[in-house]
């Protein structure tokens, strides 16, 4: 009867021995969006975190240059000393810019392959005194320089190389622990590593090159390419927080294959008790096609309108017109109106910061909502949506059709402009769907105004000398490590081309047929027009006269419109110098379309919309559309 049970204690040893007790000590001292984002990958794999530092001011210097980090060693030192079992194992790891890519099991199953009792993640780069390279032992393969942005240890050997810690909050713990490293003595004695071939830890400085994403059965890791291992933890350390953030839109399990996003249903604020207060911002601030459609659609917008308040900041004259009627109509409705009017020559730049602050200084605004006005906005419930997506500041992805122009950047360039990320193409075009943190948003956002009252509380944030406003906004958002996101998760509209946009006309929109297709049409082409084949909507009202849906109500209003504005309608006699010959055989009173400069324009709608109709009625035949001088008659 001795035997089994002794078997079986020696089976307990053994597993005790194989996953001790684990414990993952970080030091955090405010609840950033990357500490968050770490938080969730090692609730993913079930790590037990001990967070040091909450509350606490953060005096470890500015991370993203200068050395620092001593107030991380000072606050672990204090807290080993109040743990008791002496069989753990720590691991030390910084939060804002990590994520876990694996398992704890695989973690200590690594960290007992490497042999030694405490192990540090490795560079390629020596940081901070470059004077102590020939003091490293030299490698075979591998990184050769100690990180200290991770380590793990066991609990004596760790308490016992930080014993000697005295430095002050704002040393270098790299530079403390380097020192430790290359004295061979104390190396030895307290038996410390490096991880030189990332098994463990993936440091990003340095090894962008190196790094890819592996998706396998669900999940998502960092594979190294140079060392071909797969590291458990990822480190965007030093300026490679941008990656780190591309990353962690996939590792652990983001968004997969298989599943999609798993993050785009977390953290919802739900909408069905309250709604709150928004600032929309509508910004013109060049001659752009189709300004009252954008009102139209502003109007129809879902959502309360005594929960919404507007500020328009109009720098266009040619558009005041539009402003004007837009809030005599319907600016009542709303809880409050602000605009800017050309004459007060706000310049583009100060208006946005002036809109910001109207929400900073509003006890009552609870988001601020951006919205330029080349924006068109299919989606009316795209306010609904991305205020439930409870995010910090939120994009609804728009794109240009039939392009890959888009309102966001998937990565930046090292001068800091735009720059095509891996996945960009895939996720304009819709085969990766989900909410994406990215370094750059425009055009349409939203902002949480609590960010407008603290991290982002600065009043000049689109301000800069070299960059445009709004990539100094988004360079000073990254900069205090606030997460910009993009949603493709529904379709949300898309963006207008300002080029080429002439305001010399009465109804200059007519003019878009080229530049903005597909608003043209959706201005101005009847909605039945698809329908008439099917539906056989095509009258017949004497011989050779066909009649048919083709013009909206308002292409025939702006097309009267437009030539009554240009008057100079023909005599209506036979004489006629517009044409070759100066004689008309059939003379009406007209106006040509070349002589208000819609003759391509006119063509191009012919082609387009009438071609077809008339192949299908007279088939055989080709459509041809000459010079002819097509003319608007007056009866
Ligand atoms: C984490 O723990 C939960 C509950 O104990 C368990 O269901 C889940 O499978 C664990 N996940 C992993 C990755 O071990
Ligand atoms: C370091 O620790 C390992 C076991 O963790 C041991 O095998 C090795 O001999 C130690 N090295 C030194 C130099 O003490
Ligand atoms: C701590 O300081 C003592 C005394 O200078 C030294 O002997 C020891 O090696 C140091 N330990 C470490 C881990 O630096
Ligand atoms: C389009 O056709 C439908 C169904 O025949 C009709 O109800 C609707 O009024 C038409 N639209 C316009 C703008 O005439």
């Amino acid at each position: 009867m001795k035997r089994p049970v002794l078997l079986l204690l020696s089976w307990m040893c053994f597993c005790g021995l194989l996953q001790p007790k684990l414990l993952v000590v970080t030091v955090a001292t405010e609840e950033t969006d990357g500490f968050r984002r770490f938080l969730r990958s090692a609730k993913h794999f079930n790590y037990t975190i001990k967070v040091l530092g909450r509350g606490e001011k953060w005096s470890g210097g500015d991370s993203m240059s200068a050395p620092g980090g001593g107030q991380k060693v000072r606050l672990l030192k204090a807290a080993l000393q109040e743990i008791k079992s002496e069989d753990r194992i720590v691991l030390f790891i910084d939060s804002y810019d990590v994520v876990f890519a694996s398992s704890p099991k695989e973690l200590l199953r690594k960290f007992q392959q490497a042999k030694h009792k405490v192990v540090f993640s490795s560079e390629s780069l020596i940081w901070p005194d470059r004077h102590l390279e020939d003091k490293y032992p030299h490698v075979r393969e591998g990184n050769r320089f100690l990180g200290s942005g991770g380590f793990i240890g066991f609990l004596p050997n760790v308490r016992e190389m930080i014993s000697n810690w005295t430095g002050g909050d704002s040393d270098s713990d790299q530079l403390f622990f380097t020192k430790i490293f290359i004295d061979p003595a104390r190396r030895k004695s307290i038996n410390i590593t490096l991880d030189h071939r990332c098994r463990l830890f993936q440091n990003l400085h340095g090894a962008l090159d190196e790094v890819v994403l592996k998706f396998e059965n669900g999940r998502v890791r960092a594979r190294n390419v140079q060392y071909d291992t797969l590291p458990v933890i990822v480190h965007g350390n030093g300026p490679t927080k941008l990656q780190i953030n591309y990353l962690g839109n996939y590792i652990p399990n983001t968004w997969t294959f298989e599943t999609g996003c798993t993050v785009c249903q977390e953290n919802l604020r739900s909408l069905s008790t309250e709604y709150p207060l928004v600032l929309i911002g509508v910004f013109i601030q060049q001659p752009t096609p189709f300004v009252s459609v954008f009102f139209e659609r502003l109007l129809k917008l879902q959502y309360p309108k005594d929960r919404l308040k507007l500020f328009i900041y109009n720098q266009e004259a040619h558009h005041e017109q539009q402003v004007s009627s837009f809030l005599q109509d319907h600016g009542g409705l709303y809880r409050d109106v602000k605009t800017i009017s050309p004459e007060e020559e706000m310049d583009s730049t100060a208006s946005r910061d002036f809109a910001f602050d109207l929400c900073r200084k509003d006890k009552e605004c609870d988001f601020f909502f951006n919205l330029d006005v080349e924006v068109v906005l299919k989606n009316e419930d795209t306010l609904k949506i991305l205020i439930e997506q409870n995010l910090p500041v939120v994009a609804p992805m728009i794109t240009r059709v039939g392009r890959l122009w888009s309102n966001f950047w998937g990565a930046l360039s090292a001068d800091g402009y735009y720059a095509r990320s891996e996945d960009y193409v895939d996720i304009v075009q819709g085969r990766r769907v989900g909410v994406w943190n990215v370094p750059y948003v425009s055009n349409v956002y939203l902002v949480k105004a609590g960010l407008l009252r603290s991290q982002l509380k600065d009043r000049d944030l689109f301000s800069s000398q070299t960059l445009d406003p709004d990539m100094a906004f988004c360079h000073n958002v990254r900069s205090k490590g606030i997460f910009m996101f993009v949603s493709n998760m529904q379709t949300f509209g898309r963006i207008l081309s300002t080029e080429n946009y002439q305001t010399k006309h009465l109804h200059n929109d007519l003019w878009q047929i080229f530049e903005n297709p597909t608003d043209w049409e959706e201005r101005y082409i009847h909605e039945n027009y698809t329908r008439i084949m099917k539906d056989k909507l095509i009258e017949n009202p004497c011989p050779d006269v066909y009649w048919f849906p083709v013009f909206t109500d308002v292409a025939c209003k702006h097309l009267i419109e437009e030539m009554e504005h240009f008057g100079k309608w023909s005599g209506g006699g036979n004489r006629d110098t517009r044409i070759q010959g100066g004689y008309e055989n059939v003379p009406t009173i007209d106006i040509h379309m070349n002589q208000v400069r819609f003759d391509k324009e006119w063509r191009k709608f012919l082609l387009e919309f009438i071609a077809p109709i008339t192949e299908k009625m007279f088939p055989g035949y080709h459509t041809q559309v000459g010079s002819a001088s097509w003319t608007v008659l007056k009866f």
